[in-house]
């Protein structure tokens, strides 16, 4: 029998420092054998968000303890190991270079190839490490950084139908909860505070609703709850407004997931109807019932990563990493970080004021 490739998966390129060790049984389903992930909520915590500098020191630090974590958790030696993938791009210039470094050095001195990985690539892929999932699907990337709809024809084939023009989604949840002094990292606990609270209570606006397809905005929300925040008396004011934020990101989310669909199925003439709901902001139990209800209606299969996969990890990482390796998609020691890689390298650019829809 064949020896089954062993990855090495590193991930630095925000606030997390992450390790992954992954393999796959004789049928060709992945299998983590490590998944070791440190959060750096505590260095951040005291300036409200993260900090580049910080965070890349953070990293320097526990980059090499956690990789050796991951390799001793996994019960494989150093030397198994195929290949090593590190994240070169999307991400912060500082963070993602303790990685790709470490990365680099650690292939050079095993003698084994080197994978440069798109850090969103790994969240469309996240979903493969718990289910069979084949191409093409359409896929919706929900993080702090990107927002977008993408049908995903191939591995490194990639067609932007949407994304935000301003705020990304897991931006607006983090905005919402500063705005209502929870603490840093607050999106998660938007959902926490709207189970107590009315989601109809306030009329919010939804940018961008009727028109620019499947395109998105949040910028106007976030404007809205600023003025909201300055009206609040009590506990109770807060909750309705955590939940009435979380009801409008839902009918949002609904009405462009519909037009997303459409055009997904003029593209594909309707071969593969998978949704794929993938990134930080997809471990929302709520948005995911929104999701798996519109899929109902619509016929088509929703897929989610487990929740632990939806935030970063290296488990991801490495997933893309071992379908470059069968692909023998290697890069150079020389390969740079890429702070602004795109998924469709031919979308345009729609940020900022002036954009047309
Ligand atoms: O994918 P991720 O871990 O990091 C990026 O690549 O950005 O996503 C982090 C984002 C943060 O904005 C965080 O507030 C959001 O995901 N997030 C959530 C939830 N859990 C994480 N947003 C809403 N509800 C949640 N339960
Ligand atoms: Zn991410």
């Amino acid at each position: 029998m064949t020896k089954k490739p062993i990855i090495l998966g590193i991930e630095s390129s925000c606030d997390e420092t992450a390790a992954a060790i992954l393999t796959e049984d004789k049928n060709g389903k992945p299998i983590i054998l490590s998944n070791i992930i440190s959060s750096q909520v505590n260095v951040h915590k005291e300036f409200g968000g993260v900090v580049p500098e910080l965070a890349a020191r953070s990293h320097l630090e526990k980059i090499d303890l956690i990789t050796k974590k991951a390799i001793n958790d996994s019960g494989i030696k150093t030397n198994e190991i195929d290949a090593v993938a590190s994240t070169a791009g999307p991400g912060l210039v500082v963070c993602l270079s303790v990685g790709l470094s470490f990365g680099k050095s650690f292939a050079n001195c095993l003698k084994k190839p080197f994978i440069a990985v798109n850090h969103l690539e790994g969240h469309a892929l996240s979903p493969k490490l718990n289910a069979k999932l084949n191409y093409p699907y359409l896929l919706l990337l929900i993080s702090g950084g990107h927002s977008q709809y993408l049908c995903v024809n191939d591995l490194g084939s990639y067609q932007r139908l949407g994304t935000t023009i301003d705020d990304a989604l897991g931006e607006a949840f983090d905005k919402t909860a500063k705005l209502l002094n929870i603490e840093f990292p607050g999106g998660p606990q938007i959902e926490v505070l709207a189970k107590k609270g009315d989601p109809n209570r306030y009329k919010l606006p939804k940018p961008i609703i009727n028109r620019g397809g499947c395109n998105l905005s949040f910028a106007g929300l976030k404007t809205a709850i600023l003025k909201l925040s300055k009206t609040i008396k009590s506990e109770q004011d807060k909750f309705d407004i955590a939940a009435s934020f979380q009801e409008t990101i839902k009918q949002i989310m609904y009405k462009k997931t519909k037009v997303a669909f459409d055009e997904f199925e003029k593209l594909t003439k309707n071969k593969n109807k998978k949704f794929v709901i993938a990134g930080g902001v997809a471990a929302n139990k709520e948005l995911r019932m929104m999701f798996s209800n519109i899929c109902n209606e619509r016929e088509y299969e929703p897929i989610f990563p487990s929740i632990e996969l939806c935030g970063d990890n290296a488990a991801m990482i490495a997933m893309v990493g071992l379908e470059k390796y069968k692909n023998k998609e290697f890069n150079t020691l020389d390969y740079a970080a890429n702070p602004r890689w795109q998924l469709d390298q031919n979308a345009k650019f729609l940020k900022g004021a002036g954009v047309k829809l």
